[in-house]
């Protein structure tokens, strides 16, 4: 009986499809009254034949599930040659779910490699926007990259003039270093719709990466190429560490809940490839990209494995408490072993590490006892050392930090040990400042400038908003830092403040 009715359903369905006109198809398709790609189209995590598409499904973005039925709806994508999308190279459907928050993550695999493609979603009679995405260079091959470098963009604190710019710079890729939302209410100095509750459960995390998402400029940055991203503490708690939150009133079980749904809200929002823990609280985000044989991108989370901070969060005179036990992990010990086992075993001829917080020291005050930040690597002093000198043994001279967090623009060069003066350069450091988080900011702040003497490794320091650009050929790595004198207003120009070079294989950072 069973077999039966499967197979004449089975008949009956295929005899419909073959014999109705093209129309009665749409009927079968969810109608929107409101267009649902309001959040527009994402693509990232690329590989040397596909990528990651991303969209959600929103056609009234605030309003909870984004102003869906709790149906599943079912989209169409195309990959295409060309924006007309007349030669379409691949194909497929999804089936967007409530559960999952009507996010969609394509894998389109099967394309040719170093290669340019756009992409597009249907459902309905709905039609995305368009999205360029292109492929990585096959292994072994030796091909240029260019890519942009951003992180920290409170939405309230400044408008996104620097992602206008950015959609505009012909990258390859962007790497994102977290704080992509900001998970607290915040009034002072709000420019614009500002967050009116710190958010803690999933619902919440998806609508405020909803309002973030709706601005224009980041859609565009997202649809010019694909993103590697990584996140920070905001996209779950202010200076949260491992199980840890910032308020202490928050039991580890509470903390678990709000890291669930704060890492599912990201998953949900991110064109990422990552694989699906039993628990959202464990959600395991590290992962490499590989530029064929010119460079191994590693995205790291410092956060979720961290011990917690030695002595409270803020800037502390050193030594003290626990902070230079030598079991303390910045990175947790697994990730450490798997990122030193990787940089030993990779051929890749620049090692790239995109991560959250600054890993050179930076005393605040050389007059007094050293004071360092609690919740940047300085806070772990032995995570750093054992890092610094695997990188001196297996990639010296050819690994490049990239950094987020601090909402201002630093270029440091990092030693293999920063406790005797006489250890080599090993490695540089560019840290981006933010996209808006902060507000107009300053060209450099005076408390910083009076202790640069005391910092010598710090080579340039910069409190305007902004990005880097950085162009990396076999011989050589440029970093290029773009400001914007203010984000209070709309059409500030991007300035090019300063550019700086690091020779494959030279200790050092050059201005140029
Ligand atoms: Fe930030």
């Amino acid at each position: 009986m069973h077999r039966r009715r499967f197979l004449s359903d089975l008949a009956r369905t295929a005899a419909l499809c073959a014999a109705l006109p093209s129309e009665w198809r749409l009927t079968w398709r969810p109608r929107f009254v409101d267009d649902p790609f309001t959040l527009g189209v994402a693509s990232g995590d690329p590989w040397s034949t596909g990528a990651v598409l991303w969209t959600r499904l929103a056609p009234r973005a605030l309003e909870p599930m984004g102003g869906m039925d709790g149906n599943r709806p079912v989209l169409d994508w195309e990959v295409a040659d060309d924006d007309a999308f007349t030669k379409v190279v691949r194909r497929g459907r999804y089936t967007a779910a409530p559960e999952l928050g009507y996010s969609v993550h394509v894998e389109v695999d099967g394309l040719a490699a170093d290669r340019w493609y756009f992409y597009r979603f249907r459902s309905g009679d709905a039609t995305s926007p368009v999205g360029r995405v292109r492929t990585t260079p096959a292994a072994g091959a030796m091909r240029d990259l260019r890519f942009a470098v951003a992180s920290c963009q409170h939405y309230e604190q400044g408008l996104f003039t620097a992602y206008q710019a950015m959609a505009g710079e012909r990258c390859d890729l962007v790497t994102h270093l977290g704080d992509y939302i900001y998970e607290y209410a915040s009034r002072d100095g709000a420019i614009r719709r500002h967050a009116s509750k710190e958010v803690v459960a999933l619902d919440d995390y998806r609508g405020r990466y909803a309002q973030y998402k709706l601005d224009p400029a980041l859609q565009s940055a997202h649809a010019m190429c694909p993103w590697l991203v990584t996140w920070d503490d905001h996209e779950v708690d202010n200076n949260y560490a491992g199980d840890a939150g910032e308020n202490l009133m928050e039991s580890v079980e509470q903390m678990r809940a709000r890291r669930a749904a704060g890492y599912q809200a990201w998953w949900e929002h991110q064109p990422v490839r990552v694989p699906r823990a039993r628990s959202w609280a464990d959600l395991d985000i590290r992962r490499t990209t590989d530029w064929g044989a010119l460079a191994r991108v590693w995205m790291l989370d410092t956060r979720q494995y961290r011990d917690d901070q030695a002595c409270g969060d803020g800037t502390r005179a050193v030594p003290c408490g626990d902070w230079d036990n030598p079991s303390r992990s910045l990175m947790g010990a697994q990730q450490e072993q798997w990122l030193y086992d990787g940089l030993g075993a990779s051929a890749a001829h620049w090692q790239v590490l995109g991560q959250q917080v600054m890993m050179a020291p930076y005393d605040s005050d050389p007059a007094d006892p050293v004071r360092v930040s609690m919740d940047q690597w300085s806070g772990y002093p032995a995570n750093r050392d054992r890092l610094l000198r695997v990188i001196a043994d297996r990639a010296p001279n050819r690994t490049v930090v990239l950094t987020g967090d601090i909402h201002s623009s630093w270029v440091n060069e990092l030693r293999a040990g920063f406790d005797r003066p006489d250890q080599p350069v090993v490695a540089a450091e560019f840290v981006g400042t933010s996209i808006a988080s902060g507000g107009d900011g300053e060209e450099i702040a005076p408390q910083v400038q009076r202790a640069l003497p005391g910092n010598p490794h710090v080579k340039w320091q910069n409190s305007r908003r902004g990005y880097y650009v950085c162009d990396v050929t076999p011989q050589a790595w440029t970093t290029e830092y773009r400001t914007f004198e203010y984000v209070s207003r709309p059409g500030a120009p991007v300035r090019t403040p300063t550019r700086w070079r690091v020779e494959h294989g030279t200790p050092g950072i050059a201005r140029l």
